[in-house]
Formats: structure tokens, C-alpha cells, sequence
């Protein structure tokens, strides 16, 4: 079995801007020290580069355009992410949605930076789609659980077990992460045992009173 992979993304909650943003990357720093368990941040923007500096937490962008440096106006590159200290993106996020040609971009520009490609889909057929990209890892999300508090492991199992079966056919190399409601070490329990290397999550943590029970309990029975 893979090393499990927990990314937490911050969106753009209030609860995860300003000051926040380093009480949520301490907690998340906490655990992943006591329990040796990967976890990866996903600030907005203007936090990847104060939170690259200082924890040794893998943080992502939340997006990143395929674009070449240059004249982009208003354009987020790989290469400036990869300067401003990320490890690697989410591409094409439920709520960032893109067209294969911008993710194809997008994936390619995270590569030619060595960093690391998450490529979001929403059900098993676009996951098989994404896998032929060769990201390092597909998320798939069901878009009507995210932010539900209705966990996918336990609400639809099935298309977990239909997007790693998806994968391993068309690219059995790329990594499979599974999001939308997880909130416990169960559902995080429950997403590997369906043959995932992990999860992808945002408002159980986020928006939790105590953001470091929540996480210690994410990784609770790995
Ligand atoms: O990127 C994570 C996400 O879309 C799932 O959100 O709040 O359901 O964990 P949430």
C-alpha cells in the first residue's frame, strides 16, 4: 500500500485567510509529525509563500494556468509558484473548472517545473480521461457531496471503486485521491481500503472549532 497523502485545501474560507491561515498549518504541522502521516496545504495565493517558509508542510496552489512565462497578464504560472516555495497544484477543482486542453497545459507546465500535478474530476469517466494526462494524481470529487458534510466514502463508495478501477486501467502509475464530505479517520479508513492513496478535504477541517482534533482524528486509524 502507498504512503497516504491528506491535502487539505483552505479554498477561501475566512477561516483559512489572515492570521488563521498559520493556526490551521501549525495543527496541520502537529499531526504530521506525531502521526509520520503526509499532510499537504493548500492556501490561497498570498499565503503559499509565507507558509512555504515556514513549515516543512508540501504546499499547493489551488490553481495554476498552463501558460508559458511571459505576456499573460493576470496569470498564474507554474514557475511562479514553484519560486513562491509550492510543491505542486490542484488543476481544474470542482469549483475551478477548466477545458481538457487548459488542463493538458496545466499539467504539462507543472511538470516541466518538477512539480507535482492534482487533477480534479467528478465522476470515473473524467477520471479515466485525466489519467491519460499522466498527473501525478487524480481527486475525484463528486460535486454535490463537497461541502455537504455527507462523506463520500460512505455516501458512494461505488464511484471510488469505479474511478481506482478507471485509473489502474488507463494509467496505473498515477496516484488516486478521493474527496467531498471527508471527515473522519473513518472515511479516510474507508477511502484506502477502496484502494485510494488518500484524500482530499476542506470545511471539516477548515471550519472546525478545534482544527487539530479533526485532523488527529483524520489520521486515526491509518
Ligand atoms: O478540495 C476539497 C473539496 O472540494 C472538498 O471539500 O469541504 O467537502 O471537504 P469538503
Amino acid at each position: 500500500m502507498s504512503t497516504p497523502f491528506i491535502l487539505l485545501n483552505l479554498k477561501t474560507y475566512t477561516e483559512g485567510s489572515g492570521q488563521r491561515v498559520h493556526n490551521l498549518a501549525d495543527a496541520a504541522q502537529q499531526v504530521a509529525d506525531e502521526s509520520g502521516t503526509s499532510i499537504g496545504i493548500a492556501p490561497s495565493y498570498m499565503n503559499i509563500h509565507p507558509i512555504s517558509m515556514h513549515y516543512a508542510l508540501p504546499v499547493y496552489a489551488q490553481h495554476v494556468d498552463g501558460a508559458e512565462p511571459g505576456a499573460h497578464t493576470g496569470s498564474i504560472t507554474a514557475e511562479a509558484l514553484k519560486q513562491a516555495g509550492a510543491t505542486g497544484s490542484l488543476v481544474n477543482h470542482s469549483e475551478r473548472r477548466l477545458t481538457l486542453a487548459d488542463i493538458d497545459a496545466a499539467v504539462q507546465a507543472l511538470k516541466a517545473q518538477r512539480m507535482i500535478s492534482v487533477v480534479c474530476t467528478n465522476n470515473d469517466i473524467t477520471t479515466a480521461a485525466a489519467a491519460v494526462l499522466s498527473p501525478d494524481y487524480v481527486a475525484i470529487e463528486p460535486p454535490e457531496l463537497i461541502g455537504s458534510g455527507i462523506s463520500v466514502s460512505k455516501a458512494n463508495p461505488e464511484i471510488i471503486t469505479r474511478s481506482v478501477e478507471a485509473v489502474r486501467k488507463v494509467n496505473p502509475g498515477v496516484k488516486i485521491l478521493t474527496g467531498a464530505g471527508i471527515q473522519s479517520g473513518e472515511c479516510v479508513k474507508i477511502a484506502r481500503d477502496l484502494g485510494t492513496d488518500g484524500v482530499l478535504l476542506a470545511s471539516s477541517v477548515v471550519k472546525a472549532k478545534v482544527p487539530i482534533t479533526v485532523l488527529r482524528d483524520l489520521v486515526s486509524q491509518l
